[in-house]
């Protein structure tokens, strides 16, 4: 009898054991990882290679896994985000998010040290902090304990919105802190940033997938923060500065000495920042950057100049609207003089010809710029361009660079205009510009390189087949060694045929591999997006995939069924007939079919669908709590309905969640355009 007692004795203690090990090993590849994010994401020295984090972190997961009694909603685990959207919930801030007065003048600065110092009379110590001024989007944080809890966007100033789970997906903000020094509770203010790579990155990707582009990374941080899909935040590589520090009895006499602290404790502060004493030295720092900054990795929009003492920005005090005790001084929007190069033409995947211009490298808001589009024909007959010209180069508000003038007193005599191309710079074929388009294009679909490889690239991208391991580089090799002319070879590749390309090694080989059995559980209307159909974007592709039901409907559709659809007009209509009357298009459908891709509206999509809101111009607004707003987007369309972004008098009614936009809500109620909420639109669609 005690013998078996015993055993389950042992068997308890054994069993603690090892949850010790597990606990003290998850503890340890916490720290360790942390250690390491910081290194990476804000000291820019990583001392471990990408592999080991990777495995460290991949055991984190297994761990937490297996053990969800020591889960951690702080663990670097967490960094990925989820795919979970939700909305978000509006928070008062402890203390007002207030703003800086602004100035472009030299003079200004020079007269706010001056008003500084009369103020202050009789103290004569003044110090002057100067700072980049970021050009993101502000971020209030709080911690307890040394641990991240609630961080809100400035929204307006009084009141924002709680985006703790997305701003824990940016590696470089601490989750938990170092050291012990920091007070039990906190507030720190910052700045989330996207930098310069990521934000050409994501909009290049954005170009790709016919998406509007965003107008700079100002925009871009601000918009993805309030995306409502963590794990896309957390993808798009945000970065954050943080200068301000608030709390009650902080033990700190000045800002600069905060700074310090911050810094100690994780948070990444510029290095940029100054301690002053004299107008001299403010009108050095601003010469000093107004040329550095151009250098900066991440958008800075000016400089921001603070008194040091606390003491005596508490007796300067504040107004409303920004405290008297800072100022923000900005630069001149950046325009950069270049010469000419040359003009290059390229075409893309549906033929289209851009005329790039190449440009004497010339450094514009931390990016050397060498080239520019210049659109079309028609941008370089409005520039007036010749050859050898000294041009303008902005990026307007730190946009995509572009071409925005021409210094003609630089103009070499007898220079010619740039001319327009009139035959394919790659396969040689005569260019053709239909009436009332801009764009010139070469006709040559089945037998022009750039537009064969193109379109291979497109049909594996992420928003359409989604086959991992083929990028761009790989898709031109598998098409110059001949293994894929079109995408239907795709399907005929195997380990043998691949590992026999230079760069594909097994690893690639087998992921591609993976890549192309997951596709053909692709849902339909993706596939008939992958195709590159002319003028057939994602949405429209949508549109036809859930009106035709059927790749066999959709191919042997007239134009004017077509054109039956809700916003297909004759021009892609007749795209679309014009593709699928293509015997060689009509081919490669058949292979797509046979190797089982999904060539019909799935059966869960279709019981979705139904006309319960057919013709029904919706507009959409505020927060939701069943769903998220792209979801509803979705429900909208699979009913019939039409999304649409402004409230007009065309509105048929307007969807109403939480915090619905002021404007939107006057605008509505003056065309009497009836608002329903989030259980009556569900009870609509019979949900
Ligand atoms: S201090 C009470 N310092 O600029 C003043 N703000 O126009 C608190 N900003 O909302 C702000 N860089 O988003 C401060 N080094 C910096 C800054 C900075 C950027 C932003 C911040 C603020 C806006 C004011």
């Amino acid at each position: 009898m005690f013998g078996v007692w015993d055993k389950i004795v042992n068997f308890v203690k054994k069993l603690e054991y090892c949850m010790d090990i597990f606990e003290s090993e998850i503890k340890h590849l916490r720290d360790e990882l942390n250690k390491h994010n910081y290194n990476y994401y804000v000291l820019n020295a990583p001392t471990i290679s990408d592999k080991e984090f990777d495995d460290m972190m991949k055991r984190l997961e297994e761990l937490e896994a297996a053990h969800k009694e020591f889960a951690d909603p702080l663990s670097p685990t967490m960094r990925v985000g989820s795919d979970l959207t939700q909305g978000f919930v509006q928070v008062e801030h402890e203390r007002p998010m207030l703003s800086l007065s602004n100035t472009y003048s030299i003079g200004e600065v020079e007269d706010f040290i001056r008003r500084m110092k009369s103020a202050l009379q009789g103290d004569s110590n003044l110090e002057i902090v100067g700072e980049m001024k970021f050009d993101g989007t502000s971020i209030s944080i709080i911690y307890e304990h040394g641990r991240m809890m609630r961080a809100v966007t400035r929204g307006d100033g009084v009141r924002g919105d709680d985006v703790t789970v997305n701003v824990k997906t940016i590696r470089s903000i601490p989750l938990v802190l170092h050291g012990n020094d920091y007070p039990e509770r906190f507030e720190v203010r910052g700045e989330i940033l996207m930098p310069w790579k990521s934000f050409d990155a994501l909009n290049k990707e954005r170009e790709y997938n016919e998406e509007p582009l965003l107008a700079n990374p100002r925009n871009a941080a601000a918009g993805t923060l309030k995306t409502l899909n963590p794990a896309e935040v957390s993808r798009r590589g945000l970065d954050a500065y943080f200068y301000y520090l608030l709390g009650d009895n902080l033990p700190f006499k000045t800002h600069y000495e905060s700074l310090m602290a911050m810094k100690r404790w994780g948070f990444k502060v510029s290095d940029a920042v100054r301690v002053m004493a004299t107008v001299e030295e403010v009108k050095q720092f601003i010469d000093y950057w107004d040329v550095e900054r151009k250098k900066l990795e991440i958008a800075t929009d000016g400089l921001v100049f603070k008194v040091n003492d606390f003491q005596q920005q508490r007796f300067l005090g504040s107004t409303a609207k920004s405290p008297r005790w800072a100022i923000a001084y900005k630069f001149q929007a950046e325009q950069a003089l270049t010469k000419l190069k040359f003009v290059s033409f390229e075409t893309g995947r549906m033929g289209v010809i851009t005329p790039v211009a190449n440009l004497e490298p010339v450094l514009l808001s931390g990016t050397v710029v060498k080239r520019a589009s210049l659109h079309n024909e028609d941008i370089i007959r409005q520039l007036d361009i010749h050859d050898g010209d000294y041009v303008y180069v902005e990026k307007g508000g730190e946009i995509i660079p572009k071409i925005v003038g021409v210094d003609k007193s630089k103009r070499q005599e007898g220079s010619r205009p740039v001319e327009f191309v009139k035959n394919c710079p790659v396969c040689g074929t005569p260019l053709v510009r239909n009436e009332g388009e801009a764009a010139w294009i070469c006709p040559n679909r089945y037998g022009c390189r750039p537009q064969i490889t193109g379109k291979i690239e497109h049909f594996v991208g992420r928003k359409m087949m989604n086959i991992d391991g083929i990028g761009e580089e790989t898709a031109e090799q598998l098409y110059a060694v001949g293994l894929v002319k079109n995408v239907a070879d795709i399907y005929d590749l195997t380990d043998d045929k691949l590992t026999i390309v230079g760069r594909i090694g097994e690893l690639t080989s087998r992921r591609i591999l993976r890549g192309i059995e997951a596709s053909k559980s692709v849902p339909f209307e993706r596939v008939v997006y992958a195709l590159s159909i002319p003028n057939v974007g994602e949405t429209v592709a949508k549109k036809l995939a859930f009106a035709t039901a059927t790749m066999e409907n959709l191919m042997n559709s007239t134009v004017e069924e077509l054109t039956s659809i809700d916003e297909i007009g004759e021009i892609i209509a007749e795209n679309v007939v014009a593709f699928f009357k293509e015997p060689r298009n009509q081919e490669i459908v058949r292979r797509l079919n046979a190797a089982g891709l999904q060539m019909a509206v799935s059966e869960e999509a279709k019981a979705a669908m139904s006309d319960k809101l057919a013709g029904k111009s919706i507009v959409i607004s505020g927060v939701f709590e069943h769903h998220s707003r792209d979801e509803y987007k979705k429900m909208i369309e699979m009913n019939g309905g039409k999304n649409v972004s402004s409230i007009s008098k065309k509105t048929d009614f307007v969807f109403a969640g939480a915090n619905m936009g002021p404007s939107k809500l006057e605008k509505a109620k003056s065309l009497r355009i009836p608002i329903i909420g989030e259980d009556e639109f569900l009870k609509m669609i019979g949900q």
